[in-house]
């Protein structure tokens, strides 16, 4: 289904750790429903007001039942400080959902999360623990975690990785995963992280999928903005062909 335009509402909008916020927003009634992994273009500024560009954000929860979805982000820039200053009430226009989201595969899964890159993966936690599929995760972060105990309460266990040793595991999450432990592992966080924890996957036979990051600007695939290479060389579109990719794509053997 093509990305709809639509108005939300803003129901909450909160700090949970330094920079990072959750923002809580009522979808209009005929609003598309998200799947996890897939993201919204969101904008609460005029067409001819900076930011040119809307912002990218992956779905972090979605509630069906209220029509509720759940944004967790990093201010960052002119566009997520407006976002960040957003109060109850306000309107905020969302393009989407876009992207192709996450596939549900296995009978046990780890999800992998690296700071903010944790954001999607608790949507994709809950969906596969509502299948039946027994769903690990692994979270990393600079010093301060936050959205632990959302974790907690779908998975079967959540480990925690600080770099600065503040909370769990002081070191990478790739030091706590065990890839041949579970039929799929998901990945999403920063560049190297993500790297390594896929090699490790991949190394050891299990199907992985990542989900990747790029600068967007229309978030459709119709600007070419989001172009990333392969493994292979090949040119792909994060927006339209991803977020998430099979971890070979990218880092495969070979490549
Ligand atoms: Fe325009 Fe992906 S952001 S093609």
């Amino acid at each position: 289904m093509p990305a709809q335009n639509c108005e939300a509402v803003v129901l909450e909008n909160s700090m949970q750790a330094a920079d990072i916020y959750l923002l809580k927003a009522g979808l209009p009634a005929g609003a598309a429903a998200p799947r996890a992994g897939q993201f919204y273009m969101l904008r609460c500024w005029g067409p001819d007001e900076a930011p040119l560009l809307s912002r990218p954000i992956s779905v972090h929860e979605y509630d069906g039942e209220k029509r509720t979805v759940s944004f967790l982000y990093q201010v960052k820039g002119r566009g997520t400080r407006r976002l960040a200053a957003l109060e109850p009430g306000s309107a905020l226009a969302l393009t989407g959902p876009a992207g192709n989201g996450f596939l549900l595969e296995g009978a046990t899964a780890v999800v992998v999360g690296g700071g903010i890159g944790t954001a999607p993966l608790l949507q994709l936690a809950k969906d596969l623990a509502r299948a039946g599929v027994v769903t690990d995760a692994i979270l990393g972060f600079r010093d301060e975690p936050y959205r632990v105990e959302a974790f907690r309460a779908v998975c079967r266990h959540v480990e925690v990785a600080t770099d600065t040793g503040s909370v769990g595991h002081k070191g990478f999450v790739t030091d706590l995963l065990v890839p041949g432990h579970y039929d799929t592992v998901y990945i999403c966080g920063p560049e190297v992280m993500m790297e390594k924890a896929a090699r490790m996957a991949l190394g050891a036979g299990v199907r992985t999928y990542v989900s990747k990051e790029a600068k967007m600007a229309c978030g459709l695939g119709a600007c070419l903005g989001c172009t990333c290479r392969t493994g292979e060389g090949a040119p792909v579109s994060v927006c339209k062909d991803g977020p998430v990719f099979e971890g070979g794509v990218f880092y495969g053997s070979g490549t």
